[in-house]
This record gives structure tokens, C-alpha cells and sequence, in this order.
């Protein structure tokens, strides 16, 4: 049955730098020629946190604050600014560890958002994401030269947004009406030439498109003797690859998103029932229960919504996973929290996602709510599965009963949500807009019965699901899977490591290196949909029971991987960002949370290398200062622990960041350069 996936805390959230007394009277100028060496005028002194000239009478930076004064050096600059954020590193939690029934969530970091989830009007900003096209640029100066190939980033970049990508705590709640197919499900796609990568070249990122990065891949003397073998010299093994008749139905993970109370979870619940995903004689459980606790209105959101805490408060707080058939897919149900506390959480399930439901709530106040540019999910929802490479989206404008099924309401919404979604990087042929009501069941597995929807000749939203295009899968490249959680059965001495196979096959009995460890493990077995299996392969959300480990080698934010395609271990990293419409600037120095498949940790930005033309992707500013708003950038950022990485033209789902401060995603963007691998 459902899933729940929980995540970490921000500890970023005591961090009180404000950017926003900061006066950036700073300009792009196209035609500027890089900069000469700069000469320091008598009378400034030069931070040299951010280069700022500044007037000698200042005893501190006028740009980013530091002191000036000879009792004052960097490093103890450095270290003052680093505790704040870095002290709260204690925060993160030991593994849990449980008895095998109650297995269990491990967590590398403080899961209880639900404490924060007050936390004081620190409110996720995302704006419109201005898209970026052809951006090229040259190698950074004084970067580490490479006699391997260059990097060429060819598609879209900007990975993961936002929040949490770290902390992830899988569980499996064990109602059996709504867990799942044995059977082996899978699809061969071309890995070569897939709709989904296509997609990412337009994503958010897209806009990016074309991105040509010319900076030097890594040193090759960083290089590990393991990953001198090229990921593209791989020959899969037969059984990694499915066989075409084997596989009837392609495993799609779908996840449902939007302003909180649009009805993700009432929809969702609404699904499965109507799919026979939940029996009738649960329906009447949940719905006695829900009448019983006054909350009538959420029955169908208590399938997802399975917490104590989350019923009492009437929103979803985790992530909850379920499954479905469609006539083309086996479905995974994503279901995500939609306030903006549990943002974090919600990108757990986007960053697996194939395709995406954006709900909307179409009653009249609450779109506009959704639409909000600071307070609006919708917006920033949208902006968030976008960067992570979804390209297909169904827009499910629910509680059309509340707007008496208008036409006219359909009709604005698709205007204005449309205008929004396009400046994204969704393509309009690849989103399907579909009118509904969750509660009183009209168009959601058949054609509408209700009269006020006679005007509406689309599919249903069953059908949208079936219309999306089967995702890519990596089949035939090593395997990668970036591990989400971690479950521990001390008892039994068994350790398993749960997440999505993004590429490759494990099957029992399969050697994987257990990264960040560097410890070889063996397969023990495998578990899909709560059912054992006898093989995942890329696409397959799978827990990989392990042997001849010891359980604290195994942590949520690491990766299996194939033991001779070892991925990258490093802290000091270049990135090519986006910073969002309405974020605060970044500058040199800032501390950040930076977030990367299922890990988070301190970064400072070390190095603004370019300031990049948005439209042309060239360099219009060598070395500057600060990187305001809606302007993309090259910069280096120093972790303040090593993190399991990819170059983004390597491997896409660990080469998408994202960075935040002060609760808010600030900048998305790519790893263009690993500049030191951690031995
Ligand atoms: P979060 O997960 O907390 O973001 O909320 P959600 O988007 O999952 O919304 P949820 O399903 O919990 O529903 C919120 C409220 O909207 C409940 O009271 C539902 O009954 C109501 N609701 C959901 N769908 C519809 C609908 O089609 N019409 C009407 N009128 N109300 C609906
Ligand atoms: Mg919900």
C-alpha cells in the first residue's frame, strides 16, 4: 500500500544573511570585454570575500558584510559564517533501526518536518523561470585543463529545484489492497533516442536549449582507476535487458502535484477506488472514520493520507506511493504534499517522476491562490518537475462542481496557467488540460455524466494517462541507483537500499559498489511493489536487500552502482545555475543548501566564474560579484561534505542541483565540472 516518503530539515533555517538590504546596482553589459587585470584604488580596500572595492572609511564590506581588519582573516571569516549552517549538521539523526515488522525509516537526516512545518513565514519563493537558450561558453578562466573531452551539455541542465532532495524515508504501510503487481513489468525503450531526454532539452532548462558548455571535464589525473572505463563501453549482460514479450505493461511513476488542498490526495483516492485499487469495504472504513473525526470531505484523501498527523490536520505531509493499471501502464502513484512546508518532500517523488499531474483547484479564489508569486504552489510546483526533466504534464483543473463546471473558468484557467507553463519549457502538445471533480467522480475513468460538462469533448483523465509516451529507460548502461532510504532489520542482520534503478539490472547475487563507502556488496534479494522479484532494471522503484555489508556503509543520499563504473565522490564542484525570478542573489560566499538526487549539504560558493547571457548562453561578465535574479551563471561551490556526483552530460539524475537558502530554492542548475574527486 502506500509508501510514505518523509524528509529532512532544513538547517538553514536559523541562517540570517539578508541579501535584501543590499543595494546590486549592477549591470550586464554585453559588449564588455573581459576584465584587466584590476588595479585596487588608494583609497578602497577589496573584500576579499566578494572582490567589492570599498571606501576605506567602511570598517566591513559593503556587498556581503565581511570586516575589514587586520585582526580579521578569511579563514576566521569563513569559519564564523560556516558554523551557522554547518553546526546544524548535527541535526541529522542516527539511523534508525528497527525489528523487521516495524521496518523502518532511516533517515541520514532530521525528519521531523512536520515540527517545522510552521516555520515561521520563511515561504518558498519560486517565480517564472526565465529560460535560457544556447548558452555557450568557454572554458573558466584558470579552470583545471582536462586531456580527457570535453563536457558537452547538450540538453537541458537545470536539475533538481528545490528542496529536499535528502532525508528520504521509504515505509511500506501494508495495505494490501493497494500494493501491487507481481508481475515483471518493464519497457524496452530505445535508450538512445528517447522522448524523455528530448524533453529535458526543453526543459527549464529547456529553455536552455541547446546548451553548449565547452568547459574541460575533469582533470584526468582525479581520475580513479575505476572510472577509466568509459560508462559508454558497457555491454549489458542478456538478462539485463527485458524481453519485449515479457513485459506487457510499462511502469510509469506519475506524480501528482499542485497547491495544497487542490485535491492531489482526494483524486488520487478517488483512482484507485474507481480502479479497484481499494475495496469498497475499505471505502467505508475510511470514509466512517473520516465522518467520525469531522473530516467527511477527506475519505478518499485517507487512502494516501495515513497518518494520524496528517488526518488530524487535513493535509498530506509525505509523499505516499500506490499503483494502479492503465491499459499502457503500471502506474506509481506519486502523491506529494502541497503546502509549502513539505516542499522537500514533495520533490522525493517529483525527482522519480516520468510524467507529472499538476491538480488545480478551480474554485474561484483558490487558483488564484495556487498562482500566487509568492505563496503559490502551482507556480512553483510546475517550475520544480519541470527542472527535474518532466516534460509530459496533465493539468487536472479539479472541483469544477465548485465553479459549476464554467466553461468560462476552464477556459481562463488554461489561459493564464497556460502562459505560465509555457515559460517553463512545457511544450503545448505535451500538456493535455483536463476538467474534472474528484468528489463527484465526473471525467476522471469515463466521459462525464454530469450535463454542466456536455461541453467538454476531450479524454478523460484516465485516457491523458494513457496518452503520455512511454519514459526512457537506461537499460543497457551500468547500473545506477541513488539511494532514497535505507531500511535496516538488526535482527536478521539485513540491510536493504530503496530507491529508483535510473540505470542497469540487479538481480540476487549481483556484485554492486555501495557508494559513498566504496564497499562491494552482494544482492541479496529484491522487492518490487512490497513483492519479491527476481530482477529490477532501470525504471523499477526496488529495495536491494544487501549482504556482506555492515549497515552503516548503506545511507540515503549514496548510490549502488556497478563495480566497475564507480561514481564520483566530491566536494568541490562547478555548476552552472539559474538563479530564480524573485530569489536573493547569490554572491561570492553565500551559503547555501545545496541538494543533488537524495543528498544535502553545506555549500559555499566559492568562485563565480561567468555571468552568462541568458539568450545566447555566451559570457557576458567574467568574475563578477554577485549573481542577481533571472541571471544564469558559472560558478564553483565547495560542499562541506563530499557528495556521489555525475557530471550532468554524464549521468543526468546526479547531475541535477539545486541550491537554497532561508527555505527557499534560490537557483537551479547542473554539475558542469567535478574540479576534485575525493580519493
Ligand atoms: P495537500 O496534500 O495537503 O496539499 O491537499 P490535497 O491537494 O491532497 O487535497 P485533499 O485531497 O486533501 O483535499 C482537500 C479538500 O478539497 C478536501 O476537503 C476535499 O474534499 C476537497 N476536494 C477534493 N476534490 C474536490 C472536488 O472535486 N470538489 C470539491 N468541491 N472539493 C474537493
Ligand atoms: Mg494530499
Amino acid at each position: 500500500m502506500p509508501r510514505k516518503v518523509n524528509y529532512g530539515l532544513d538547517y538553514d533555517d536559523d541562517y540570517d544573511d539578508n541579501y535584501d538590504e543590499y543595494d546590486y546596482g549592477y549591470e550586464v553589459d554585453e559588449n564588455e570585454t573581459p576584465p584587466q587585470k584590476e588595479t585596487i584604488k588608494h583609497s578602497v580596500w577589496r573584500c576579499s570575500i566578494c572582490t567589492y572595492d570599498n571606501d576605506e572609511t567602511m570598517s566591513s564590506c559593503d556587498i556581503c558584510g565581511v570586516l575589514h581588519g587586520p585582526l580579521l582573516n578569511n579563514s576566521i571569516y569563513d569559519k564564523k559564517r560556516t558554523a551557522n549552517i554547518f553546526d546544524l549538521k548535527s541535526s541529522r539523526v542516527s539511523s534508525t533501526v528497527v525489528g523487521r515488522d516495524e521496518a523502518v525509516k532511516v533517515s541520514s537526516m532530521r525528519s521531523d518536518s512536520s515540527n517545522q512545518s510552521t516555520e515561521k513565514g520563511k515561504h518558498n519563493r519560486l517565480d517564472e523561470i526565465n529560460i535560457l537558450k544556447n548558452i555557450e561558453v568557454g572554458p573558466p578562466a584558470g579552470s583545471r585543463t582536462s586531456d580527457n573531452c570535453s563536457a558537452s551539455v547538450q540538453e537541458g541542465w537545470l536539475g533538481h529545484v528545490d528542496e529536499s532532495s535528502v532525508a528520504v524515508n521509504l515505509r511500506s504501510s501494508g495495505k494490501s489492497s493497494l500494493s501491487l503487481m507481481p508481475k515483471e513489468r518493464n519497457v524496452m525503450v530505445d535508450d538512445s533516442s528517447s522522448s524523455r531526454n528530448g524533453g529535458e532539452a526543453n526543459s527549464l532548462t529547456s529553455n536552455l536549449e541547446n546548451i553548449s558548455f565547452a568547459a574541460k571535464s575533469r582533470h584526468s589525473n582525479d581520475a580513479k582507476p575505476g572510472r577509466a572505463i568509459s560508462r559508454a563501453q558497457y555491454k549489458p549482460e542478456k538478462w539485463m535487458l527485458p524481453e519485449k514479450a515479457e513485459h506487457s505493461l510499462t511502469q510509469l511513476n506519475l506524480a501528482i502535484v499542485g497547491h495544497v488542498d487542490s485535491g492531489k490526495s482526494t483524486l488520487s483516492g478517488r483512482l484507485l477506488h474507481l480502479l479497484g485499487r481499494i475495496s469498497q469495504k475499505e471505502m467505508h472504513k475510511y470514509e466512517k472514520e473520516a465522518k467520525l473525526q469531522g473530516k467527511g470531505s477527506f475519505a478518499y484523501a485517507w487512502a494516501l493520507d495515513e497518518s494520524a498527523e496528517e488526518r488530524e490536520r487535513g493535509i498530506t505531509m509525505t509523499v505516499a506511493v500506490a499503483y494502479f493499471d492503465s491499459k499502457r501502464y503500471h502506474v506509481v502513484v506519486l502523491d506529494s504534499p502541497g503546502h509549502k512546508d513539505f516542499v522537500p518532500n514533495m520533490i522525493t517523488g517529483a525527482t522519480q517522476a516520468d510524467a507529472s499531474i499538476l491538480v488545480i483547484d478551480a474554485s474561484i479564489g483558490s487558483f488564484e491562490a495556487g498562482m500566487d508569486g509568492t505563496k503559490g504552489q502551482t507556480r512553483e510546483h510546475a517550475q520544480l518537475i519541470r527542472s527535474f526533466g518532466v516534460d509530459q504534464l496533465i493539468v487536472a483543473v479539479n472541483k469544477m462542481d465548485a465553479v459549476d463546471y464554467s466553461k468560462e473558468r476552464f477556459d481562463l484557467i488554461i489561459s493564464q496557467l497556460g502562459a505560465f507553463l509555457r515559460s517553463c519549457g512545457f511544450k503545448d502538445s505535451s500538456v493535455s488540460w483536463i476538467p474534472l471533480s474528484a468528489v463527484e467522480n465526473q471525467n476522471l475513468v469515463s466521459a462525464p455524466s454530469d450535463f454542466r460538462l456536455s461541453w467538454y469533448l476531450g479524454p478523460n483523465l484516465l485516457d491523458a494517462i494513457d496518452s503520455f509516451q512511454p519514459p526512457t529507460r537506461e537499460f543497457s548502461k551500468p547500473l545506477i541507483m541513488p539511494i532514497c532510504d535505507v531500511i535496516k532489520s538488526p535482527s536478521q542482520g539485513q540491510v536493504s537500499a530503496c530507491g529508483k534503478l535510473e540505470a542497469g539490472a540487479v538481480r540476487s547475487g549481483s556484485k554492486v559498489l555501495v557508494m559513498p563507502s566504496a564497499t562491494i556488496a552482494t544482492v541479496r534479494s529484491l522487492e518490487r511493489d512490497s513483492q519479491a522479484c527476481p530482477i529490477g532494471r532501470a525504471g523499477d522503484n526496488i529495495a536491494v536487500s544487501l549482504n556482506g555489508i555492515d549497515g552503516n556503509h548503506v545511507m540515503a543520499g549514496g548510490v549502488l552502482c556497478h563495480p566497475d563504473f564507480p561514481i564520483a565522490f566530491a566536494k568541490h564542484l562547478e555548476l552552472k545555475v539559474l538563479v530564480l525570478d524573485g530569489a536573493t542573489p547569490i554572491l561570492i560566499g553565500s551559503q547555501l543548501e545545496f541538494h543533488i538526487h537524495h543528498a544535502k549539504e553545506a555549500a559555499r560558493v566559492a568562485r563565480i566564474s561567468f555571468l552568462l547571457d541568458s539568450k545566447t548562453g555566451k559570457v557576458v561578465k567574467k568574475a563578477p560579484r554577485c549573481i542577481l535574479a533571472k541571471q544564469s551563471a558559472v560558478v564553483e561551490v565547495i560542499l562541506q561534505e563530499a557528495v556521489c556526483v555525475e557530471e550532468f552530460s554524464k549521468c543526468k539524475v546526479l547531475g541535477r542541483v539545486f541550491l537554497r537558502t532561508l527555505g527557499r530554492t534560490v537557483a537551479v542548475g547542473i554539475v558542469t565540472r567535478i574540479v576534485e574527486e575525493q580519493q
